[in-house]
């Protein structure tokens, strides 16, 4: 599925070299660069992206779809991210709903995912994803990012880029043709038991909503449900969560 690839050694951010080829073909590919300029996560926020320290990269896919079914694509992704680090780096990890991966209290993964749509459905999804494989703590530290890990700081081991990347390509494989597939309540369950927000009391952000709460469940549809301490329930499409 995904076996075309634009390449390149330094880029702004391989989020906006996707977007910028979307329309030149009808096919999956991904963007690949050593190093991003302008790296960027969610809201905008700047995303370090050194040379050769981690993968970053942007997938790029074309579901036939109605762009309700949307609303779980990150959950598949996520699992698709955590497995391999788990299974192939043996390094526990969890997923921050909806688009982190963590191991222990520090973010290790982040990724964000944009489309293309009209009223016939989705066009092309976005998927950007930054992975910290070979940073050192020091180096963290000094771009004020105490609270972000990698792998080799987890396992003691440099991390072979394309090594990681081409099991990675598998396991998004895998779950994309399940996305497609199945309905989420049929992963539902490995999701929530690879997810950390269980039993805490965290504080949800969106858009101006901002609640402090537990969360309890997640819905077919992807949303998060969360209790807040006055007992009322709320239902999150997405959330900025403080830990
Ligand atoms: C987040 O945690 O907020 C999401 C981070 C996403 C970073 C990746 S790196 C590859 C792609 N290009 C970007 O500019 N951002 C994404």
């Amino acid at each position: 599925l995904l076996n075309r690839a634009i390449v390149q050694t330094q880029v702004d951010s391989t989020q906006i070299l996707a977007k910028a080829h979307v329309n030149d073909t009808d096919n999956h590919f991904i963007v690949l660069s050593d190093e991003q300029t302008k790296g960027r996560g969610r809201f905008n926020r700047e995303w370090s992206s050194l040379k050769s320290k981690g993968l970053w990269m942007s997938v790029v896919l074309r579901p036939d779809i109605p762009i309700q079914k949307m609303s779980t694509f990150n959950l598949f992704i996520s699992l698709a991210i955590q497995e391999v680090i788990e299974q192939h780096y043996h390094i526990q990890c969890k997923i921050k709903w909806p688009n982190d991966i963590y191991i222990g209290n520090k973010k290790v993964c982040g990724f964000l995912t944009e489309m293309i749509a009209d009223t016939d459905g989705v066009n092309a999804i976005i998927c950007g994803i930054g992975i910290n494989l070979n940073q050192t703590q020091e180096e963290f530290d000094k771009v004020n990012q105490s609270r972000a890990t990698s792998l080799n700081i987890e396992n003691g081991k440099p991390i072979e880029p394309y090594q990681f990347l081409s099991v990675l390509i598998k396991a998004i494989e895998q779950r994309y043709d399940q996305f497609l597939n199945l309905p989420f309540s049929e992963i539902k369950e490995l999701y929530k038991s690879k997810s950390m927000i269980w039993n805490k009391t965290l504080t949800y952000t969106e858009g101006n909503k901002q609640i402090v709460g537990r969360a309890i469940d997640i819905q077919d549809n992807g949303f998060l449900t969360v209790i807040s301490e006055d007992g009322d329930l709320h239902q999150f499409m997405s959330a900025d969560i403080e830990i």
